[in-house]
């Protein structure tokens, strides 16, 4: 695929009504689109700090993101739905803020949108924190999209240091086309890999602001690339994808994804 791809953006808000923060801004939803458009076009400021090694593996991966401007009935649309929920938290594993039954908004046809639910505090099966989640490619369209929390969600309002910088929806777009973590998948081992052979292999997650080199699995001399949006790092920490990961996403949107575009 050669030039620039859109790709139509429903914002489905779900929000308690005692927690108003979780009923985010339309200024925070623009600025949370304006962070996806800057990152998936190597558009944003602080693609200046990849070290210099790296500074030819920044890729523009030639896609962008409008809010829809026609709902699935083809009437206009701001892009944004709200829903008032009994939930003021959700949990990963039944996907409860996905359906209107279970206190969540139902999504907008997948082949058309990409889903994006905001919402408050987000939990995983064994009840820690999370920022977001995602959904990869090939699942079932009831439940296909991403979701993240408002307080990681955008750059002003709600959204908290440090992750203010809107990249928890970076990654979790990133996820969304495809990609997996940079370090493989395997906890304290150097055998996964995240199918992308422009990234280093790397053992485990990064998380903080980590200053560079970090090594692993023999990945010298320069290291980890705790730097790309698909490590753990700090959204102040994180501002590159590479071309492997470019081409994996634009292959994504060729099959899987492929309806999207048309
Ligand atoms: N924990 C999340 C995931 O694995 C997202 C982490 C995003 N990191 C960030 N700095 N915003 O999908
Ligand atoms: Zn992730
Ligand atoms: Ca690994």
């Amino acid at each position: 695929r050669t030039g620039l791809v859109t790709i139509p953006v429903v914002v489905h808000v779900v929000h308690h009504p005692d927690e108003p923060s979780q009923n985010v801004s339309e200024a925070q939803i623009h600025s949370q689109l304006e962070v996806l458009n800057q990152d998936f076009r190597a558009g944003n400021a602080d693609a200046s700090k990849v070290p210099a090694v790296w500074k030819d593996r920044v890729a523009d991966c030639n896609i962008e993101f409008r809010l829809a401007s026609q709902d699935p009935d083809g009437n206009s649309t701001e892009g944004i739905t709200r829903t008032e929920s009994t939930k003021p938290s959700f949990s990963t594993d039944r996907d409860d803020v996905k359906s209107s039954a279970t206190g969540g908004a139902d999504p907008w046809p997948s082949d058309d949108y990409l889903n994006v639910w905001v919402c408050g505090d987000l939990r995983d099966s064994i009840g820690r924190s999370i920022l977001g989640y995602a959904q990869f490619p090939g699942g079932p369209p009831s439940t296909d999209g991403v979701v993240i929390a408002n307080w990681c969600f955008g750059t002003e309002g709600s959204a908290q240091a440090p992750f203010d910088l809107g990249r928890t929806a970076t990654h979790e777009v990133g996820h969304w086309l495809d990609l997996r973590h940079i370090w493989g998948d395997d906890r304290g081992s150097c055998s996964g890999s995240d199918l992308v052979s422009d990234t280093p292999n790397q053992a485990d997650p990064t998380f903080g602001k980590p200053t560079f080199p970090q090594f692993s699995c023999n990945n010298g001399p320069d290291g980890n690339m705790f730097m790309n949006y698909m490590d753990y790092t700090d959204d102040d920490a994180m501002f590159m994808f590479t071309p492997g990961q470019s081409r994996r996403m634009a292959a994504c949107l060729e099959g899987a994804r492929a309806s999207l575009l048309t």
